[in-house]
Protein backbone atom coordinates (compact mmCIF):
# COMPACT_ATOMS: atom_id res chain seq x y z
CA UNK A 1 0.00 0.00 0.00
CA UNK A 2 2.45 2.36 1.16
CA UNK A 3 4.76 1.67 -2.37
CA UNK A 4 1.34 2.37 -4.24
CA UNK A 5 1.20 5.45 -2.49
CA UNK A 6 4.55 6.65 -3.00
CA UNK A 7 4.97 5.81 -6.39
CA UNK A 8 0.93 7.28 -7.68
CA UNK A 9 1.97 10.47 -5.96
CA UNK A 10 5.60 10.91 -6.80
CA UNK A 11 4.20 13.13 -9.79
CA UNK A 12 2.59 15.01 -7.32
CA UNK A 13 5.02 15.44 -4.77
CA UNK A 14 7.45 16.43 -7.54
CA UNK A 15 5.18 19.39 -7.94
CA UNK A 16 5.12 20.72 -4.90
CA UNK A 17 9.03 19.90 -3.95
CA UNK A 18 9.43 22.14 -7.00
CA UNK A 19 6.71 25.28 -6.66
CA UNK A 20 7.72 25.43 -2.69
CA UNK A 21 11.23 25.34 -3.36
CA UNK A 22 11.00 27.97 -6.32
CA UNK A 23 8.43 30.29 -3.89
CA UNK A 24 9.60 29.94 -0.63
CA UNK A 25 13.16 28.59 -0.81
CA UNK A 26 15.33 29.62 -3.78
CA UNK A 27 16.81 32.17 -4.63
CA UNK A 28 15.30 33.62 -2.32
CA UNK A 29 14.58 31.56 0.96
CA UNK A 30 11.77 32.62 3.54
CA UNK A 31 10.91 31.22 6.42
CA UNK A 32 7.74 33.33 6.88
CA UNK A 33 6.36 32.53 3.22
CA UNK A 34 6.99 28.53 4.33
CA UNK A 35 4.71 28.99 7.32
CA UNK A 36 2.27 30.81 5.50
CA UNK A 37 1.82 28.26 3.25
CA UNK A 38 1.27 25.80 6.14
CA UNK A 39 -1.23 28.29 7.67
CA UNK A 40 -3.32 28.20 4.54
CA UNK A 41 -3.33 24.88 3.80
CA UNK A 42 -3.45 22.83 7.06
CA UNK A 43 -6.26 24.00 8.35
CA UNK A 44 -8.73 23.15 6.24
CA UNK A 45 -6.94 19.22 5.96
CA UNK A 46 -6.63 19.03 10.12
CA UNK A 47 -10.81 20.23 10.24
CA UNK A 48 -11.91 17.89 7.39
CA UNK A 49 -9.40 15.09 9.19
CA UNK A 50 -10.84 15.80 12.57
CA UNK A 51 -14.54 15.38 11.13
CA UNK A 52 -13.58 12.03 9.27
CA UNK A 53 -13.03 10.50 12.62
CA UNK A 54 -9.37 10.86 12.19
CA UNK A 55 -7.93 10.81 15.58
CA UNK A 56 -10.03 7.26 16.38
CA UNK A 57 -8.03 5.54 12.99
CA UNK A 58 -4.41 7.04 14.94
CA UNK A 59 -4.97 7.93 18.70
CA UNK A 60 -1.07 9.95 17.89
CA UNK A 61 -2.69 12.38 15.48
CA UNK A 62 -1.23 15.61 16.76
CA UNK A 63 -2.87 17.81 13.95
CA UNK A 64 -4.92 20.70 16.12
CA UNK A 65 -1.72 20.79 18.18
CA UNK A 66 0.09 21.19 14.98
CA UNK A 67 -1.83 23.72 13.97
CA UNK A 68 -1.79 26.08 17.84
CA UNK A 69 2.43 25.70 17.24
CA UNK A 70 2.32 27.12 13.73
CA UNK A 71 -0.07 29.86 14.96
CA UNK A 72 2.61 30.86 17.92
CA UNK A 73 5.27 30.36 15.57
CA UNK A 74 3.41 33.32 13.47
CA UNK A 75 2.53 35.20 16.05
CA UNK A 76 -1.15 34.81 15.01
CA UNK A 77 -3.58 34.99 18.33
CA UNK A 78 -5.29 31.80 17.45
CA UNK A 79 -4.85 28.70 15.48
CA UNK A 80 -5.52 30.05 11.80
CA UNK A 81 -8.68 28.81 10.57
CA UNK A 82 -8.14 29.07 6.65
CA UNK A 83 -10.42 31.11 4.87
CA UNK A 84 -11.32 27.51 2.54
CA UNK A 85 -14.01 24.73 4.31
CA UNK A 86 -12.64 22.08 5.81
CA UNK A 87 -11.96 18.81 3.09
CA UNK A 88 -14.32 16.30 2.82
CA UNK A 89 -12.97 13.06 3.73
CA UNK A 90 -14.96 10.13 2.22
CA UNK A 91 -14.73 7.42 5.03
CA UNK A 92 -12.06 5.80 6.46
CA UNK A 93 -9.23 5.05 3.03
CA UNK A 94 -9.26 8.96 2.44
CA UNK A 95 -8.50 9.67 5.40
CA UNK A 96 -5.89 7.28 6.23
CA UNK A 97 -4.66 8.71 2.56
CA UNK A 98 -5.25 12.16 4.47
CA UNK A 99 -3.21 11.22 7.48
CA UNK A 100 -0.51 9.64 5.15
CA UNK A 101 -0.11 13.22 3.18
CA UNK A 102 0.17 14.93 6.54
CA UNK A 103 2.46 12.75 8.47
CA UNK A 104 4.85 12.26 5.20
CA UNK A 105 4.80 16.28 4.72
CA UNK A 106 7.25 16.32 8.18
CA UNK A 107 9.82 13.72 6.46
CA UNK A 108 10.73 16.61 3.89
CA UNK A 109 11.49 18.89 6.94
CA UNK A 110 15.37 18.15 7.52
CA UNK A 111 15.75 19.33 3.36
CA UNK A 112 13.27 22.10 3.74
CA UNK A 113 15.52 22.88 7.15
CA UNK A 114 18.84 22.71 5.30
CA UNK A 115 18.09 25.05 2.39
CA UNK A 116 16.65 27.63 5.07
CA UNK A 117 20.02 27.47 6.60
CA UNK A 118 22.18 27.34 3.64
CA UNK A 119 20.63 30.77 2.71
CA UNK A 120 21.04 31.87 6.10
CA UNK A 121 17.77 31.76 7.39
CA UNK A 122 16.50 30.67 11.21
CA UNK A 123 16.56 26.96 10.74
CA UNK A 124 15.03 26.80 14.32
CA UNK A 125 11.80 26.86 13.44
CA UNK A 126 9.13 25.12 16.13
CA UNK A 127 6.70 23.60 13.45
CA UNK A 128 9.60 22.11 10.87
CA UNK A 129 11.52 21.20 13.66
CA UNK A 130 11.72 17.44 13.54
CA UNK A 131 10.82 15.32 16.38
CA UNK A 132 13.10 13.21 18.06
CA UNK A 133 10.33 10.10 17.86
CA UNK A 134 9.45 11.09 13.94
CA UNK A 135 10.99 8.24 12.17
CA UNK A 136 9.40 5.62 14.66
CA UNK A 137 6.12 7.27 14.54
CA UNK A 138 6.09 6.91 10.58
CA UNK A 139 7.10 3.50 11.04
CA UNK A 140 4.11 2.26 13.11
CA UNK A 141 1.93 4.24 11.15
CA UNK A 142 2.76 2.95 8.10
CA UNK A 143 2.20 -0.28 9.73
CA UNK A 144 -0.93 0.57 11.08
CA UNK A 145 -1.99 1.80 7.15
CA UNK A 146 -0.75 -1.38 5.75
CA UNK A 147 -3.08 -3.51 8.69
CA UNK A 148 -5.97 -1.16 7.77
CA UNK A 149 -6.27 -0.81 3.98
CA UNK A 150 -3.26 -3.50 2.70
CA UNK A 151 -4.42 -6.39 0.83
CA UNK A 152 -5.41 -8.69 3.52
CA UNK A 153 -7.77 -6.24 4.15
CA UNK A 154 -9.63 -3.56 2.03
CA UNK A 155 -7.63 -4.13 -1.25
CA UNK A 156 -7.97 -2.44 -4.02
CA UNK A 157 -10.98 0.53 -3.32
CA UNK A 158 -9.22 1.42 -0.34
CA UNK A 159 -6.13 2.38 -2.15
CA UNK A 160 -8.07 4.32 -4.16
CA UNK A 161 -9.36 6.14 -1.62
CA UNK A 162 -6.27 6.53 0.03
CA UNK A 163 -4.99 7.80 -2.79
CA UNK A 164 -7.46 10.36 -3.70
CA UNK A 165 -7.34 11.51 0.54
CA UNK A 166 -3.05 12.28 0.51
CA UNK A 167 -3.98 14.08 -3.29
CA UNK A 168 -6.50 16.15 -1.66
CA UNK A 169 -4.23 17.51 1.13
CA UNK A 170 -0.86 17.83 -1.50
CA UNK A 171 -3.79 20.27 -4.11
CA UNK A 172 -4.34 21.99 -1.10
CA UNK A 173 -0.79 22.72 -0.71
CA UNK A 174 -0.41 23.35 -3.99
CA UNK A 175 -3.23 25.92 -4.20
CA UNK A 176 -1.55 27.80 -0.97
CA UNK A 177 1.60 28.29 -2.69
CA UNK A 178 -0.65 29.59 -5.89
CA UNK A 179 -2.52 31.55 -3.86
CA UNK A 180 0.30 33.24 -2.16
CA UNK A 181 1.73 34.10 -5.08
CA UNK A 182 -0.92 35.79 -6.53
CA UNK A 183 -1.39 37.59 -3.23
CA UNK A 184 1.94 39.17 -3.39
CA UNK A 185 1.48 40.10 -6.80
CA UNK A 186 -1.72 42.15 -5.98
CA UNK A 187 -0.52 43.93 -2.63
CA UNK A 188 -3.15 41.67 -0.85
CA UNK A 189 -2.12 41.17 2.91
CA UNK A 190 -1.65 37.42 3.96
CA UNK A 191 -1.82 37.72 7.68
C1 LIG B 1 9.91 21.87 -0.48
C2 LIG B 1 8.98 21.03 -0.03
C3 LIG B 1 9.23 19.56 0.18
C4 LIG B 1 10.39 18.86 0.14
C5 LIG B 1 11.81 19.36 -0.13
C6 LIG B 1 10.06 17.48 0.42
C7 LIG B 1 10.97 16.45 0.51
C8 LIG B 1 10.69 15.16 0.88
C9 LIG B 1 11.68 14.13 1.11
C10 LIG B 1 13.20 14.32 1.00
C11 LIG B 1 11.01 13.00 1.45
C12 LIG B 1 11.62 11.62 1.74
C13 LIG B 1 12.08 11.57 3.17
C14 LIG B 1 12.53 10.18 3.59
O1 LIG B 1 12.23 9.19 2.89
O2 LIG B 1 13.15 10.12 4.65
C15 LIG B 1 9.59 13.31 1.44
C16 LIG B 1 8.59 12.40 1.73
C17 LIG B 1 7.25 12.72 1.70
N1 LIG B 1 6.69 13.95 1.47
FE1 LIG B 1 7.69 15.63 0.99
N2 LIG B 1 8.71 17.36 0.62
C18 LIG B 1 8.16 18.60 0.49
C19 LIG B 1 6.84 18.95 0.65
C20 LIG B 1 5.82 18.06 0.91
C21 LIG B 1 4.44 18.41 1.10
C22 LIG B 1 3.92 19.85 1.11
C23 LIG B 1 3.75 17.24 1.29
C24 LIG B 1 2.28 16.99 1.54
C25 LIG B 1 1.36 17.90 1.71
C26 LIG B 1 4.71 16.16 1.24
C27 LIG B 1 4.40 14.83 1.39
C28 LIG B 1 5.33 13.82 1.53
C29 LIG B 1 4.98 12.43 1.80
C30 LIG B 1 3.58 11.85 1.94
C31 LIG B 1 6.18 11.74 1.91
C32 LIG B 1 6.36 10.26 2.23
C33 LIG B 1 6.53 9.42 0.96
C34 LIG B 1 6.81 7.97 1.36
O3 LIG B 1 8.00 7.69 1.53
O4 LIG B 1 5.88 7.19 1.52
N3 LIG B 1 5.96 16.70 1.00
N4 LIG B 1 9.44 14.63 1.10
Amino acid sequence: MRQRLRTGLAPLHDRLDARITAVCLSPRADLRRLLTVHAHALPPAVAGLRAAGAALLWPEWDGPARLSTLSAELGLGAPPCGASPPENFEGDAMAWGGLYALLGSRLGNRVVLRRLAEAGQPADSAFLRPGADDALEWRRFLDRLEAALGPASAGADACNGAMEGAALVMKRYLNAVERLVRAERIGEPLH
